[in-house]
């Protein structure tokens, strides 16, 4: 018997379609076995303000197995473990908030939180599980770059948003006999990148995994205006994609934090330079982060949330709730943060493009 009578639950990180389906799951579950369940607004944001811990019951997560987003709010700022406090000058200091999260957590008589995020999000979760918090992680990223998992929720989707976006971009590239380049998200694995882009049929994709030589793609794109008899081209590039000497492109956003973008068009501007071709470019950006979760990653979701339930039930706290396919087992958390997983390069998507003759910037 646990001695569990009220967990907490919240989204931390970048959104991701199917984040309300684990929400949902959690709640429900935990109501099975006589639980009560709060949601922390922003993260943990929410514990430190006036009505930032919500209780949840069915009712509050009733209708949103569908809806993207987060019922809760999520933020990917202020981390707790390095938190910006502005001194009286307008000089920001940082401080670790831990304790403080941990404290407050006990106060709202919290026997147990499932931590729904990322790899910054699960490095949090991991530091005040160490402080002696039961906590649970679940896996989330549309990048797909979590290591002990062999899917997050959010990703299937991701790829289909994009995919249909590569499938609409082949009408225009053909009608006006240009070269499309999309940029898409996928910070330093391009998983994203390669399984829309092997599906979309783009002609060159480009990874961080494999650092691209600019000539050999523009000699993939000759060869299509030339002998294959095609008069347009699509590449698709993800965001972290870079040269063996170059590095990856940075923008600032208007809060002042780096964020990766800019490559899409670099490529799209050396494509033009070298072949004199026509080229376009596009950001398909936070659209691969919107709408609804699929079948899929609504099934995955709802999976991931009732076996976090489970693993708070047996008391395997530290641990991270991972698709071992067919089942969904738990990770220890420190596995989960202990490295990124990137495309494999004998992996069978990577052996499947160069079959059918797509260009990945290296050959
Ligand atoms: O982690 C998912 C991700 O979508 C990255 O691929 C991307 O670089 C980042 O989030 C963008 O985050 P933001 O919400 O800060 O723009």
């Amino acid at each position: 018997m646990s001695n569990i009578r009220r967990i907490a639950v919240n989204t931390g990180g970048g959104d991701a379609p199917g984040l309300n389906a684990v929400i949902r799951a959690v709640v429900l579950s935990a109501e099975q076995l006589g639980w009560k369940v709060v949601g922390l607004k922003d993260s943990y944001d929410g514990l430190f303000e006036e009505g930032g811990v919500i209780p949840l019951d069915r009712r509050a997560v009733r209708g949103i197995t569908h809806l993207g987003g987060t019922i809760l709010g999520t933020t990917n700022r202020g981390n707790p473990l390095n938190w910006p406090v502005e001194g009286p000058d307008g000089t920001v200091t940082y401080e670790d908030r831990s304790q403080q999260v941990v404290d407050l957590i006990e106060k709202h008589e919290v026997d147990a939180l499932i931590a729904i995020g990322g790899d910054g999000s699960l490095a949090i979760a991991h530091a005040l599980s160490k402080l002696g918090l039961p906590v649970v992680g679940v896996p989330k990223t549309i990048d797909n770059d979590l290591a002990a998992t062999n899917l997050t929720f959010g990703f299937t989707t991701a790829v289909e948003t994009a995919t249909d976006a590569i499938g609409k971009l082949h009408s225009t590239a053909e009608a006006h006999e240009r070269t499309m380049v999309v940029e898409l998200m996928g910070r330093t694995a391009g998983w994203i990148a390669l399984h829309a882009g092997v599906a979309g049929t783009a002609d060159v994709i480009l990874i961080p995994e494999i650092p691209y030589d600019i000539g050999v793609v523009c000699r993939k794109i000759e060869e299509r205006y030339g002998s294959h008899g095609s008069q347009f081209a699509i590449v698709v590039v993800a965001e972290g994609a870079h040269t063996a000497e170059g590095s990856m492109r940075y923008r600032e956003t208007n809060e002042g934090q780096h964020r990766l973008g800019g490559i899409g068009k670099v490529v799209s501007e050396q494509i033009h330079e070298l072949t004199g071709r026509e080229t376009r470019e596009l950001v398909l950006g936070h659209l691969q982060r919107g709408g609804g979760p699929n079948a899929y990653d609504r099934l995955l979701a709802l999976r991931f949330g009732a076996a976090a339930v489970r693993m708070v039930q047996q008391g395997r706290f530290g641990t991270m709730v991972a698709l071992d396919p067919p089942d969904v087992l738990a990770v220890p958390l420190a596995e989960a943060i202990s490295r990124i997983k990137t495309v494999p390069l004998d992996s069978d998507t990577i052996q499947t493009a160069r079959s059918l003759g797509i260009c990945l910037g290296d050959r």
